[in-house]
């Protein structure tokens, strides 16, 4: 029985360092079975179900199409539509899903809801975004900087996130530091920080791994020799419109634009972003925001920058499916 087996994914620290690196190699191993048309079906007959109270492309769709190409079913509940949350319990959802499905993905708001869920369920959990974590990403997000720093370890990486760090990206890329070593710089104004409590405790074991995380507001001294430069929406699902003109006072100096990119002193310094992202006005709320705040050309990422040949945007993308593929046959299949 392969040491994942049957297990929950709620944040990344669940896992250790070794098994972190075990489960993208997994991932990669996958990718490229499938892009050589010989991937075997190892989720045959198993049941998957998806709880979405939050809104999603990547998740929703790599989830999907991960358990189809491992000969998975799924069942989609989405935001409304079922009786999640305004009549049933989590505790009691998870009790009537655990009986039906043999694993659950879910998105929502706080982390104590995904830990009942796991708690009651009896089959694996897997979080698809909370308030506090977005696990699921940050290991798409670690096998792209692998593949575009082939022969680097995680650990001589240097990263740098821009904006608000207090976020479920900020949170779970302090994980991440924490697991792989990597140099990890965190530029944000001070109340865009995350919980202190929850940075020590990084910083400690970063540290363990011979890695450092750093907290700054001074963009020159962050971004200095970054290989990466990644950012995140301003205000994230589930806070309400009245931040944003507060946050966008806040972070627009943090804002990744090409002279940021120079800044670095690093030419070859690739670009970031879990996505959506605001970078034109090609969508309702991109262009309300534009018009509202003078954003024209992107608000945390210009245009310029997201269409450069630094972004690898899609290429994280397209991994979301890979790595989470490679979570769900490392938890369900006995084999992994
Ligand atoms: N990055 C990400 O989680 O995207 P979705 O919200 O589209 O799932
Ligand atoms: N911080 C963002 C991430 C989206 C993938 C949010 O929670 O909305």
């Amino acid at each position: 029985i392969n040491p994942f087996y049957q297990r929950h994914f709620l944040r990344l620290m669940d896992f250790t360092p070794a098994e972190l690196q075990a489960l993208l190699q997994l991932a990669a191993d996958l990718k490229q079975a499938k892009k050589q048309g010989r991937e075997t079906r190892r989720l045959q007959g198993k049941n998957i179900a998806l709880i979405f109270e939050k809104d999603s492309t990547r998740t929703r769709c790599a989830f999907e199409v991960a358990a189809f190409d491992q000969g998975a079913q799924v069942t989609y509940l989405g935001p409304s539509g079922s009786q999640i949350g305004h009549k049933e319990s989590m505790k009691d959802t998870a009790r009537v899903l655990g009986r039906m499905y043999d694993g659950i993905q879910y998105r929502g708001y706080g982390q104590p809801l995904v830990e009942t869920l796991a708690h009651y369920a009896g089959v694996p959990v897997w979080n698809g975004l909370t308030d506090e974590f977005h696990p699921t990403q940050l290991l798409a997000d670690l096998l792209t900087v692998q593949e575009h720093l082939p022969g680097k370890p995680l650990s001589a990486v240097k990263f740098a996130y821009l904006g608000d760090a207090r976020n479920n990206m900020g949170n779970t890329l302090l994980e991440a530091a924490a697991l792989t070593g990597m140099d990890l710089r965190l530029v944000a104004p001070k109340a865009c920080w995350p919980q202190a409590e929850l940075v020590a405790e990084c910083q400690a074991l970063a540290e363990r791994q011979g890695g450092k995380i750093t907290l700054t507001e001074d963009i020159a001294v962050g971004v200095k020799d970054a290989d990466f430069l990644y950012t995140d929406v301003w205000v994230s699902m589930g806070e309400p419109k009245e931040v944003w003109q507060e946050r966008i006072a806040l972070l627009k100096p943090y804002q990744v634009n090409m002279a940021m990119l120079r800044q670095t002193g690093n030419p070859q310094v690739k670009f970031l972003h879990c996505l959506p992202a605001f970078h034109d006005d090609q969508t309702t709320l991109g262009k309300q925001m534009a018009e509202q705040y003078g954003l024209y050309g992107g608000m945390e990422v210009t245009d310029e920058v997201f269409e450069s040949p630094h972004s690898i945007v899609f290429d994280q993308a397209e991994n979301r499916l890979h790595t989470i593929k490679a979570v769900m046959v490392a938890t369900l299949s006995r084999e992994g």
